[in-house]
């Protein structure tokens, strides 16, 4: 997405897949303690025996890494409900660029020491240090999950519906996902996914986890009443079953691999005001009119995460520098920022500023220079041209 990972002049790639070991798990603390390697789905299966999940889920889990996921403080699909790994990665174990080992990973969890040195490397993308272990603290596994499809006519009555689920389900809301009528053609057309229901201009996938099944149920029941009584869904259907379940997440999670066989993807990965996000969807597609091929939206309504991809038939530069700087400009004029989860890797980098202080710019190239004076780790990412 934004080349992070990706290999540009004369690198070594470094794989931790052999790195794969669970360490320990505290089944009383619920912290596990594995190594970078570690494929965020193989956690999530050793854990759902020990009667815990995962606090990060995303579409990507059969094949990411935990160290990755860290690295990049990826986001995903249950942020909402147990906030980013900055809060729930306890420690770290990092291997700095002069070869010491930054053994951090004591699992306590308090501790005010002085700075908090894993904090800087996570998100770091690579460039200050290579993680090589990590602790997650990990929540119970929910009792009751239920997920809902629904769609509705506007992302006006998409966002009251959002206000009415965190009033109505409150505690046992876990996501809330929407995709746009566009995602849903290219879901039919590419990947054979058939329209759970009937068309709607947006879609919107709500996960509750809770641990009363017959409590969770009568919630939200009474939700999906007042939403279709009050007419701000038109249609939608509930899953409690696992395969039924599977089946509606993929809506939301498989829409990065439709638009891969629509043709050449221009990405972005936009944080906005949440009552924003879609009124840049539609900007961009009056602004780019025919000379684009698709224009679409999706993402997480509960972080005020926006997925805008726009693909063409081909590689574009024309295309792109119609919607270059013009959908960087318009996210910064709402005070937005121009990757909300998946970091900066090569592609975004020298558009920081838009986001960031020179201020802030010019002290993350000082840390970037102290821990890595010979520019040795993930070079070329992360930080702007002028201080790589
Ligand atoms: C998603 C990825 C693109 O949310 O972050 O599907
Ligand atoms: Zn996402």
């Amino acid at each position: 997405m934004v080349g992070g990972s990706v290999p540009v002049y004369d690198e070594i790639i470094l794989s931790t897949a052999l790195m794969n070991k669970i360490l320990t798990f505290n089944s009383i603390s619920g912290i596990l303690t594995c190594q970078a390697g570690c494929v965020l789905e193989n956690l999530s299966l050793y854990l759902e025996e020990r009667d815990y999940i995962m606090p990060l889920d995303l579409g990507a889990k059969g094949s990411c890494q935990i160290g990755g996921n860290v690295a990049t403080n990826a986001g995903g699909l249950r942020l909402l409900r147990y906030g980013s790994l900055r809060w729930d990665c306890e420690k770290c174990e990092m291997v700095l660029a002069d070869g010491q080992v930054l053994d951090c990973l004591a699992t306590l969890r308090k501790d005010n020491t002085g700075y908090d040195l894993k904090q800087l490397f996570i998100g770091s993308e690579g460039t200050l240090g290579v993680i090589t272990a990590v602790s997650i603290l990990c929540p119970r596994k929910p009792k009751s999950v239920n997920v809902v499809f629904l769609g509705c006519e506007t992302f006006e009555q998409l966002l009251k519906t959002f206000q009415l689920c965190r009033g109505m389900l409150g505690e046992i809301l876990s996501a809330f996902e929407f995709l746009d009528s566009e995602c849903m053609r290219l879901l039919n057309t590419h990947l054979k996914l058939p329209n759970p229901i009937s068309e709607c201009p947006f879609y919107v996938v709500i996960e509750t986890s809770g641990s009363d099944p017959t409590h969770d149920g009568e919630k939200l029941h009474n939700f999906l009443e007042e939403a279709m009584t009050s007419s701000l869904v038109t249609d939608g259907t509930v899953a409690t079953e696992d395969t039924k379940i599977k089946a509606l997440w993929s809506m939301r999670e498989r829409v990065t691999e439709a638009l891969t066989h629509d043709g050449f993807t221009y990405k972005y990965d936009i944080s906005l005001p949440v009552e924003r996000i879609y009124q840049l969807v539609t900007d961009m597609r009056e602004h780019l009119g025919d000379r684009a091929k698709s224009v679409v939206g999706y993402g997480h309504v509960g972080d005020g995460n926006l997925h805008l991809n726009i693909t063409s038939p081909a590689k574009d530069p024309s295309l792109l520098a119609a919607i270059e700087p013009f959908v960087y400009e318009w996210t910064a004029s709402c005070q937005g920022s121009i990757s909300a989860e998946h970091g900066l890797g090569l592609k975004k980098r020298n558009y920081i500023y838009y986001s960031k202080s020179s201020q802030a710019v010019a002290l993350m190239g000082d840390i970037k220079a102290m821990l890595d004076p010979k520019g040795i780790l993930n070079p070329y990412k992360t930080l702007p041209d002028n201080m790589k």
